[in-house]
């Protein structure tokens, strides 16, 4: 099963120059915590803006790139078919962590969203693919904590395919 895990802002908006946006550390560690001992897949460009694999997770990266070299312990796949073929595989949960490309990539297949909207908006060049929540119903909600390190107002939403 796959379950979508990203932030936006009011305009869809989730990257800008390789990084996220904003600096949102609740977010941080909603992500981290939801993700923890489960398997992540990421596409290289996220992957790079990690810094690292993920620690305790199962990192699956996205390259199309058959000689690109990735740290030890990373799965890289190299196409949806083998992405697919691995899922109908596994019981696992598995997170997608994006960018967009991957996100647009696996619409099709999301049985599950974790949303984290900010209010608010920013200088960005990637954003997340539309997104038809008519197919989705809306099945937790809660606004996110304001304070000195959390300075925008943010929801978390989960979703599940109807
Ligand atoms: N706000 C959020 O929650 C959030 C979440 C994730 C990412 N982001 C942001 O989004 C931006 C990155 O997104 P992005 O769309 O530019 O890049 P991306 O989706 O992270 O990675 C794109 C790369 O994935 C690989 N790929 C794509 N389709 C593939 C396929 N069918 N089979 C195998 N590999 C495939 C390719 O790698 P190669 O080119 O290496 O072959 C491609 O260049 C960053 O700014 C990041 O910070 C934000």
């Amino acid at each position: 099963m796959f379950k979508f895990i990203w932030a936006e802002d009011s305009q869809h908006a989730i990257g800008n120059e390789g990084h996220l946006p904003w600096r949102l550390p609740e977010d941080m560690h909603f992500f981290r915590d939801t993700t923890m001992n489960h398997t992540l897949v990421s596409g290289s460009r996220t992957f790079e803006s990690y810094g690292r694999p993920l620690p305790h997770r199962k990192n699956i990266v996205m390259a199309n790139n058959p000689e690109a070299t990735f740290p030890e312990g990373v799965i890289v796949m190299h196409s949806l078919d083998e992405l697919l073929a691995y899922e109908k595989a596994t019981d696992e949960a598995i997170f997608i962590s994006g960018g967009a490309t991957i996100f647009k990539l696996l619409l099709p297949y999301v049985s599950e969203l974790y949303v984290t909207k900010l209010d608010g908006t920013f200088t960005a060049d990637t954003f997340m693919p539309e997104i038809d929540y008519s197919q989705f119903e809306l099945i937790d909600s809660r606004e996110g904590i304001l304070d000195e390190q959390n300075t925008i107002p943010h929801r978390f939403e989960h979703y599940r395919r109807k």
